[in-house]
């Protein structure tokens, strides 16, 4: 085969697939029990609204955009994460003036020029969340509940939250101005990734993997100490109200999240299942991208989980790796008249809403009842030329092998399945 994917993207066969929408149908369940609403943004924006919402600083804007322009010559991106077009819509349809208090959720591919490894792709599934127009710390502790709860339903058992405030406009400056301090002076040690961040964003420092930089960042300054009153009592309310209700959460003090819109509160749903890419999940509050984009000044809150690292990290786990395929009956002919019979008959039960098939390479009745076996089917219905002369059919029952005969009609064959 010459042509072949290309490198960081999936193909989902149908086995997969089947996992997928198991999946989706409960993340929607659970968004819905939560008052959470569908969106569905387009997969491609003009690009300066990811300049403007995701942030120039950030990693995902300067270097892993699929970025291109159009024959009308716009400047056109494949969305690499939702944030910013729910925002987007939100202002652009004016939702802020129906009800400023609104819960989107959304489910859909991205797009990102990462080096692929193991959960890391180029275009991946996501699903996320958008809480905007409350101030509430009571949101944040909620969307954290949420994250877990659609996490756990979709079957992943071990958890672990990451939890950290970053401060706001007016006491974020003074703290990133004492780690620059800080960091000057160990400026030749970093990492070439860490000297450019120093200059472009110096918080994304904190969560540099490497080994050097981490033992260099061992006593920096965290951004708790620098939080002005009302974020730090923001942050205490939330702390206050997942252990309420019996969330536990790991203080990190290095997690500052790969975006630059964050303000306040910020999380992370950790796998301690998966190596590198272990977070399955995150998000934070972005009280100021509203006002950014020309809105109101309307705070907001939200996060987003891959899904394929959920599906990953559930098999590690040991659960589900593949869901069995399911059928209500094979039918399994012998000759070219019975063949003909078999057709007509499978047209007949699946209106009757039973789902059929049957054998369309003219193979041996063994080789069909092995097909039968493989598709997951609960019965087979056998027409051979002994049978239709008496006007009858053989129906077998998969689970126990037991079979008997019965009259050739749908509606004894129907009876006889459900
Ligand atoms: P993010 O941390 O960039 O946040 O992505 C969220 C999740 O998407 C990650 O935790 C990971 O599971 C998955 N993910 C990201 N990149 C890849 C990739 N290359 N391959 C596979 N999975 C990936 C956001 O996207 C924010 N929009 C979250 C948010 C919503 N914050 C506020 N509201």
């Amino acid at each position: 085969m010459e042509i072949r994917k290309i490198k960081g993207t999936k193909d989902i066969l149908p086995d997969e697939t089947e996992i997928f929408l198991a999946a989706e149908k409960v993340l929607r369940e659970t968004m819905i029990k939560y008052g959470y609403r569908e969106i569905r943004i387009p997969t491609f924006e003009q690009t300066e609204l990811f300049k403007k919402g995701t942030g120039v600083s950030t990693d995902i804007v300067t270097q892993q955009m699929y970025s291109f322009t159009d024959r009308g010559e716009r400047n056109i991106s494949l969305r690499p994460e939702g944030t910013p077009s729910v925002v987007r819509a939100y202002l652009e349809n004016n939702l802020h003036k129906k009800r400023l208090f609104q819960k989107f959720f959304y489910y859909g591919r991205m797009f990102r020029q990462e080096s692929p490894q193991s959960g890391r792709l180029r275009e991946f599934n996501q699903f996320g969340i958008e809480s905007i127009g409350s101030l509430s710390p009571q949101i944040d502790a909620e969307t954290i509940i949420l994250g877990l709860e659609v996490l756990r339903n979709i079957g992943l058992k071990r958890i672990e939250i990451h939890l950290n405030s970053i401060g706001c406009d007016k006491c974020r400056p003074s703290y990133k101005k004492s780690l620059k301090e800080y960091l000057k002076p160990k400026l030749n040690i970093l990492c070439n990734d860490c000297k450019r961040r120093f200059n472009a964003n110096i918080l994304r420092v904190l969560d540099c993997k490497r080994e050097t930089c981490r033992k260099e960042l061992q006593n920096s300054p965290v951004s708790i100490d620098y939080l002005c009153d009302e974020c730090k009592n923001h942050f205490s309310k939330v702390k206050e109200l997942l252990q309420k209700s019996n969330v536990s959460f790991t203080l990190n003090p290095y997690l500052v999240r790969g975006l630059d819109y964050y303000t306040k509160t910020v999380y992370e749903f950790i796998s301690p299942v998966l190596s590198a890419q272990d977070a399955v999940g995150g998000g934070g509050r972005y009280d100021r991208m509203i006002e950014l984009f020309g809105g109101p000044p309307i705070p907001a809150i939200g996060f987003a989980c891959g899904m394929e690292r959920i599906l990953l990290a559930v098999e590690k786990e040991g659960g589900e790796k593949r869901k069995k395929e399911k059928l209500d009956c094979y039918i399994a002919t012998m000759d070219d008249k019975t063949d003909e019979e078999g057709f007509l008959l499978l047209n007949n039960l699946r209106e009757k809403g039973l789902s059929c098939e049957k054998d369309f390479l003219n193979r041996s009745l063994k080789a069909q009842m092995k097909d039968a076996n493989r598709l997951g089917a609960d019965f087979v219905v056998i027409i051979g030329p002994e049978e239709m002369e008496k006007n009858e059919i053989t129906i077998r029952m998969m689970s126990d092998s037991s079979q008997k005969r019965i009259e050739f009609s749908v509606d004894a064959i129907v009876k006889e399945i459900r």
